[in-house]
């Protein structure tokens, strides 16, 4: 039996910045998958197949509740169970018949990164071409041969769906478009909240699932004339989410399977918190799914900054559709007006209308646009009160914020700064100060005007238009990068995910524009519902759907100049998916991916197939296309914030056949000898990948592999760099500690890569053990230290007092600048140490792809002394 997880939450993150959480765990609270095959003493015959696990426990006076119960052969079955006493969680683990336990985890919705709620029918910040993503991936042609997704079912697992809105259906039930769904948890639940389930899914007050669903499913004829992908699917609402708040991945596998249990031929999940592993409960009870023939499409996640190794649960489930996102390739913005002086509208990059009413005269703190430090000084005496102006200033030199306080010093409240070329013309964080940014042009030409003397004004209506998005079409910044620890390619496929219209609860405007994969996600499983509707609905057509998605989506490149390389897969997946191409090609190639693994396990052979399954001859070329290189990690232990750094160094492909024809059905293997690009500098964790390019005279496919040109047992698992990490916090410049109430020591430590293992254990003072990472000021630690015989858990033989907290397949720390600690003054068991002690902490991380046994696949740590000095 494998113990999966940690024992207390472990991963307190100290500083999570916005939008930025790894995984959590429920202290108390477990997922319990029971064995069904095999004998197990005093199972009985009629016991539902988790029932004598759970009978076993209460016999050796374990105390819980039930929360979950699942019951899905080959799927999942098990139980989620509380303990009532933490100090239970060895029992459970000895209870017999167990094949695994896990604590529950905390399962974010991903936040859109954009909102803005439609005023109404006239409002202007509705794209005019309102079809652009369906036309982008070729919906529209699909909607002109009559595909809707007419009889396919598919399951939206999110914050419910609000199915009075006009354009899904206004009612719930059968004959209806959301004909049937549940509400797991109820208005006021959160992750670690008892449920109040029921049959009504309806979200009127979060608005997520409502917008998700309208990209799959709202019915064209409305005012905004947008439609769904598959607007003539059926769908199913699992409501797992409050209001607000995080969801508990025991009640994912409960929506997960009660998809199953429906019916459903398509689950979608625009949930997700980082990872990295393909291990949790919810990736391995979605992959199974998958693999059994339902089509599980799920969100990569928005935390692209983050870099790469920072996938998402459950989108990494091996066998599911993983979403990243691209760009519209319009924005939507607002425009100041001008009076005065003949002028178009100057538009600013903001949402929403800076909305002060009046018409404001300019005032330009310097009339040379050249002055790169424009307003960074404290102004001159010269300078008016500006609280009646728009004040207009370069960008540049120091931040925003610097420039704004300086300005409001001066009465400032309302300020347009403009683009010095350098900070671009996006989107800027300025706190509460009224500004934003316009464009270079715009900005020269009004100081231009200033210093004419002319008399002009602005005011600032809610007058929003669409401009050209430079980044249009391009990999969103905010898709989260893979790959996997586990060398799984992650994300698979991308789709439109900036700046979508969609329907949105009736109370909360009715209409919203949202960004995110979560937006992505649903237009794929409406792909997916097309494609069903088109070949017809079989299990093996479900299972090759993401190969099908993959070989025929369109290459993003890295930007817009000319001969830009291509986007890492690990960050687009095979591209951008067309939709038209994946059900009418007449080319298959399998599989979609080849996963060459790291150069330890390094599988640089691979083979794929292709068949022609049209009605004429064709004549194949192949070619290989490199993507860039992503430089996964910077200065030796710190992850490559995004966008990651990528190089052009390339991978070298040797093909068994580059050209041959085939007949009508006749397929051909191909073998392709990968070889990973040699001038890069492994210490980088370069993560190389490309395309396999088949031409026909009429269709380009390909296949997309990927591979790391270094070895991930070498990866660095605690940060050390700058002498820092791992220490124990010091508040007062002493480590006396009584362990009495609030009086202990804190752990704190950073993580460059996950590991398979993580623990933390107290143990005696003079324990003499080698330890692999230097402890400042550690008086010569002897050779002791050993794990004798490689049964899990056992490598800790080091002689210890008790141990503190120990997981599995945990994720590296969050952000750039976060640490995760180890705080209190309890044992793994919840048993208090005792007072008055003396203690070391020791530190140990499992190197990736290590053995658990070998002392030498560990990274560890001792602490200095702790304890009471009296
Ligand atoms: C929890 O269990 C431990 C060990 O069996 C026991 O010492 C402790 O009293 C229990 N706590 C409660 C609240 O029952
Ligand atoms: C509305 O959508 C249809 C296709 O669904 C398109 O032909 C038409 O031009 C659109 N109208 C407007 C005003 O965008
Ligand atoms: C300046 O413009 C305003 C508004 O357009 C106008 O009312 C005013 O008469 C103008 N003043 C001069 C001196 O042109
Ligand atoms: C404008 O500023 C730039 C940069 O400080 C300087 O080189 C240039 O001489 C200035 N031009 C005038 C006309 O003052
Ligand atoms: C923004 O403008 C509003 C309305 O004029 C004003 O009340 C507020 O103080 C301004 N905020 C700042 C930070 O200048
Ligand atoms: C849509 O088109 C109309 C008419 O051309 C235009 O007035 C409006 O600004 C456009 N809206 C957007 C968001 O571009
Ligand atoms: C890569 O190799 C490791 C170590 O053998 C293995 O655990 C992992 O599953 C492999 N990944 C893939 C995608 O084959
Ligand atoms: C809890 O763990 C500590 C340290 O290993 C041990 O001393 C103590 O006996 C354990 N308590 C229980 C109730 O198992
Ligand atoms: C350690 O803390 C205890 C209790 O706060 C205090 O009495 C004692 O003097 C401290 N010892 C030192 C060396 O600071």
């Amino acid at each position: 039996m494998k113990f999966l997880g940690a024992l207390v939450p472990l991963a307190l993150a100290a500083k999570v910045s916005a939008g930025v959480a790894g995984p959590t765990t429920v202290p108390g609270q477990f997922i319990v998958e029971v064995d069904t095959s095999s004998h197990i003493p005093g199972k009985r015959s009629t016991d539902a197949p988790h029932a004598h696990v759970l009978r076993h426990l209460t016999e050796r006076g374990v105390r819980f509740n039930v929360g979950h119960e699942y019951n899905a052969p080959g799927l999942f079955v098990g139980a989620s169970v509380t303990l009532q006493n933490a100090s239970d969680a060895q029992a459970l683990k000895d209870a017999p018949g167990i094949v695994a336990i896990r604590p529950v985890m905390l399962v974010n919705a991903p936040d859109p990164v954009e909102l803005h709620v439609i005023s109404g029918p006239g409002d202007a910040n509705l794209p005019n071409d309102t079809q652009s993503t369906h036309i982008l991936t070729g919906v529209d042609k699909l909607h002109a041969e009559g595909r809707f997704g007419a009889g396919i079912k598919i399951g939206i697992i999110d914050t419910g769906v609000d199915y009075t809105h006009p354009s899904l259906g206004g009612g719930f039930g059968p004959g209806f478009k959301v004909a049937s769904g549940y509400d797991f948890v109820g208005d006021q639940y959160t992750a670690g909240e008892t449920p109040v389930p029921d049959a009504d899914p309806l979200d009127q007050c979060n608005g997520h699932g409502t917008h998700v669903a309208g990209i799959i499913g709202a019915d064209p004829g409305n005012i905004y004339n947008i439609s769904g992908v598959a607007y003539k699917s059926t769908l199913a609402a699992y409501r797992v989410f409050g209001c607000s708040g995080q969801v508990g991945d025991d009640v994912l596998v409960a929506a997960l399977l009660r998809g199953v249990a429906d019916e459903q031929d398509i689950l979608t999940l625009s949930i997700g918190s980082a990872s990295g592993w393909t291990t949790s409960t919810t990736s391995v009870v979605a992959s199974r799914i998958a693999d059994s023939g339902i089509i599980v499409t799920v969100a990569a996640g928005n935390s692209g900054v983050d870099g790469g190794w920072w996938t998402s649960s459950p989108g990494n489930g091996i066998d599911v559709i993983s979403v990243a996102s691209t760009d519209n390739t319009y924005l939507v913005l607002q425009t100041a007006s001008v009076q005065g002086v003949q002028s178009d509208p100057i538009p600013y990059y903001s949402f929403w209308s800076l909305g002060i009413p009046g018409e404001f005269p300019i005032y330009a703190t310097s009339t040379n646009t050249s002055v790169v430090d424009d307003a960074c000084a404290e102004l001159p005496d010269s300078t008016p009160d500006l609280s009646n102006y728009v004040t207009i200033v370069r960008a540049g030199s120091c931040s925003f914020y610097w420039k704004a306080s300086q300005l409001a010093s001066k009465g400032a409240n309302l300020i347009l700064f403009y683009d010095d070329g350098v900070n671009g013309f996006s989107k800027i964080d300025i706190g509460s100060y009224n500004a934003s940014i316009i464009r270079a042009a715009d900005g020269e030409w009004l100081v231009s005007q200033f210093a004419a003397n002319a008399n002009i004004t602005l005011s600032f209506p809610d007058a929003p238009t669409s401009v050209a998005y430079p980044a249009g079409g391009l990999v969103s910044y905010y898709s989260n990068y893979g790959p996997t620890y586990d060398m799984y390619l992650k994300p698979a496929v991308a789709a439109p995910g900036g700046y979508i219209v969609s329907t949105y609860p009736v109370p909360m405007g009715t209409w919203a524009v949202l960004s995110g994969t979560s937006m992505a996600t649903p237009f794929i499983a409406g792909s997916a519902a097309l494609l069903l509707e088109a070949k017809g609905r079989n299990a093996g057509l479900s299972r090759s759907a993401r190969d099908i998605f993959q070989t025929t989506a369109q290459l993003v490149p890295l930007d817009h100049s000319k001969g830009s390389i291509l986007e890492t897969a690990a960050h687009q997946g095979a591209g951008l998916v067309n939709v038209y191409k994946a059900i009418h090609s007449e080319t298959t190639v399998s599989p979609g991916e080849l996963l060459l693994n790291d150069t330890a396990n390094y599988k640089g052979i691979q083979s794929f197939t292709v068949k022609n399954t049209g009605k004429f001859v064709k004549a194949y070329t192949l070619s290989h296309v490199p993507a860039g290189t992503a430089l996964t990690i910077a200065n030796t232990y710190k992850p490559a914030a995004g966008p990651v750094p990528l190089s052009s160094a390339q991978a070298t492909v040797r093909l068994s056949t580059t050209g041959f024809l085939l007949l009508p059905g006749q397929s051909r293997q191909v073998t392709a000898f990968i070889t990973p690009p040699a001038n890069v500098d492994s210490t980088t964790f370069p993560v190389f990948s490309g395309y396999i390019n088949v031409r026909s005279q009429t269709e380009d496919t390909h296949v997309t592999y990927m591979g790391l040109a270094a070895a991930l047992k070498d990866a660095p698992i605690f940060d050390v760099s700058e002498g820092t990490f791992p220490r124990i916090y010091e508040l007062d410049g002493t480590r006396n500690y009584t362990f009495n109430s609030f009086d202990y020591p804190i752990l704190q430590y950073r993580l460059t890569s996950g590991t398979p293992l993580l623990r933390v254990d107290l143990v005696d003072p003079n324990i003499k053990i080698t330890t692999t990472l230097s402890q400042r000021s550690a008086a010569d630690p002897g050779p002791v230290f050993s794990f004798p015989h490689g049964k899990p858990n056992t490598f800790a033989q080091v002689s210890i007092i008790g141990a503190l907290s120990e997981a599995d397949d945990t994720t590296r720390s969050a952000g750039l600048d976060n640490t995760n600690i180890v705080q209190g003054c309890y044992f793994a068991n919840h048993t208090k140490w005792p007072d008055y002690g003396y203690y070391r902490f020791l530190l140990r991380g499992l190197k990736i792809t290590g053995d658990l046994t070998q002392e030498a696949d560990y990274e560890s740590w001792l602490s200095p002394i702790v304890g009471y000095f009296p």
